[in-house]
């Protein structure tokens, strides 16, 4: 990941204004750093089947990071999870203010097109990759995750419409990222069955998520902990432990998933996925 770390570096959204502070703004979260997991499982796919295409693939990763910060800029407005702390740094809105935070939200989402536009690929390729990043990063994706979670704040969902939720706030793009590394490297076939793992991974992440929120103190997690009482999760339905114990089912099964994989895509992405999947179970800070 050092290398996509300086890709990111030399990619950087820029804009030369009169605006003193936009530009700045624009690349704040973006440099705080974050796990860059999203990247990490596009570029373990590509690397696994076509390791001469990993160049290019630092492209789409970066759309999708680009995407995913910005959904994190809007989740933390006063208006959604008004959370002071975002990657160890104070959160845009605090160190700007709401409209930079808004406008940073929008130019992220709107750039993240923009590279995925200009990425060096087949024309073919750029639309399949714009399609699936809107597609599960959008209306029918994040965003409805999103929506119903401020929705039904403090209103208690069934352990099903939770899953759906989560499935939409943050498994979408986690299965999305796997499945374009898939459709970069042509890799139609994988493409589906890595689809419906992310599905079940980025599941299994909104879980942990959930459980290191009341497990992690702020420091650690690089964001506000403690703070989601109001919400629909595991933990807040189901209990701390129950909740652990369905992560810990849920992590058993990815596991033993992990070995259908192609020998490839086992090699390259094992170490990563297992990491991943069994987060929950450490407490240490991780952002
Ligand atoms: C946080 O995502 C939001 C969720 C979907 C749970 P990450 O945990 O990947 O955040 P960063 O990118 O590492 O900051
Ligand atoms: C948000 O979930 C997931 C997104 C789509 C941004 P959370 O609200 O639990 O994410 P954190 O805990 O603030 O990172
Ligand atoms: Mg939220
Ligand atoms: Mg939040
Ligand atoms: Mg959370």
């Amino acid at each position: 990941m050092q290398n996509f770390e300086q890709f990111l570096l030399d990619n950087l959204p820029t804009s030369k204004s009169i605006h003193p502070t936009y530009e700045d703004a624009l690349q704040n979260m973006l440099i705080a750093g974050g796990k860059r997991f999203r990247p990490a499982l596009l570029l373990g796919v590509v690397k696994a089947y076509n390791p001469l295409m990993q160049d290019s693939a630092r492209y789409a990763a970066l759309a999708i990071e680009l995407l995913h910060t910005y959904s994190l800029i809007h989740d933390d407005l006063p208006a959604m999870d008004n959370s002071p702390l975002r990657r160890g740094k104070p959160t845009l809105h605090v160190s700007f203010d709401e409209v930079t935070a808004i406008l940073v939200g929008d130019a992220l989402n709107t750039y993240s097109f923009e590279v995925l536009a200009n990425a060096p690929f087949s024309d073919t390729t750029r639309v399949k990759l714009i399609r699936e990043l809107a597609h599960n990063g959008g209306l029918n994706g994040m965003v409805l995750g999103q929506a119903i979670d401020c929705y039904f704040e403090n209103q208690p969902l069934k352990v099903e419409d939770i899953k759906q939720l989560h499935i939409n706030k943050t498994a979408k793009l986690i299965a999305a990222s796997l499945k374009m590394g898939a459709i970069i490297v042509a890799e139609e076939k994988i493409a589906e069955k890595l689809y419906d793992f992310g599905i079940k991974l980025g599941l299994l992440f909104q879980i942990q998520d959930d459980i290191l929120d009341v497990t992690q103190s702020s420091k650690e997690a690089g964001k506000l902990t403690n703070n989601d009482e109001d919400k629909n999760s595991f933990v807040t339905i189901l209990g701390l432990q129950e909740a652990t114990l369905q992560a810990d089912e849920m992590a058993q099964e990815l596991t033993q998933e992990i070995l259908s994989l192609d020998e490839s895509l086992q090699r390259e992405l094992s170490s990563l996925l297992t990491k991943y999947i069994n987060r929950h179970k450490h407490n240490k800070g991780s952002f």
